[in-house]
């Protein structure tokens, strides 16, 4: 058994306050595999480059070339306060993603199988 998603919000999680947002927002629930960050596939919340390129658009750099070529993009709209060219990583199950500290979301899913 793998769990993910459902820390990254948690309180020792180093996971951004744009992230945290997107993964707290209704927007969490659409997340679509895409090679535009990296190079390689990995899931993550549809954003404004996803949407606009296919997220697993061909022309995207190889990795891990992607993610260079993407960061000035990204630094200056997250500068701006905008997740739009960010790499926002995410299962299809967002909304588990909790403010809690990772003891209290441990402690939930241990008492939610029982
Ligand atoms: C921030 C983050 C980074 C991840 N990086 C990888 C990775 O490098 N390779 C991989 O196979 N899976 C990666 N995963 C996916 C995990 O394997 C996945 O989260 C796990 O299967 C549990 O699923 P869940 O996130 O829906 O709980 C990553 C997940 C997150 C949230």
């Amino acid at each position: 058994m793998q769990v993910g998603t459902a820390y990254l919000c948690s309180h020792e999680a180093t996971t951004s306050p744009l992230h945290r947002a997107a993964l707290q927002s209704p927007e969490g629930r659409h997340t679509a595999l895409t090679r535009l960050f990296s190079g390689r596939p990995a899931r993550g919340i549809v954003n404004r480059l996803m949407r606009e390129l296919g997220p697993l658009n061909p022309a995207a750099p190889a990795f891990p070339l992607a993610t260079a070529g993407i960061a000035p993009l990204r630094a200056a709209a997250e500068a701006k306060g905008l997740s739009d060219f960010t790499p926002l990583w995410s299962g299809q199950n967002a909304a588990t993603a909790r403010s809690l500290s990772a003891a209290d979301i441990t402690q939930e899913m241990v008492t939610a199988w029982r």
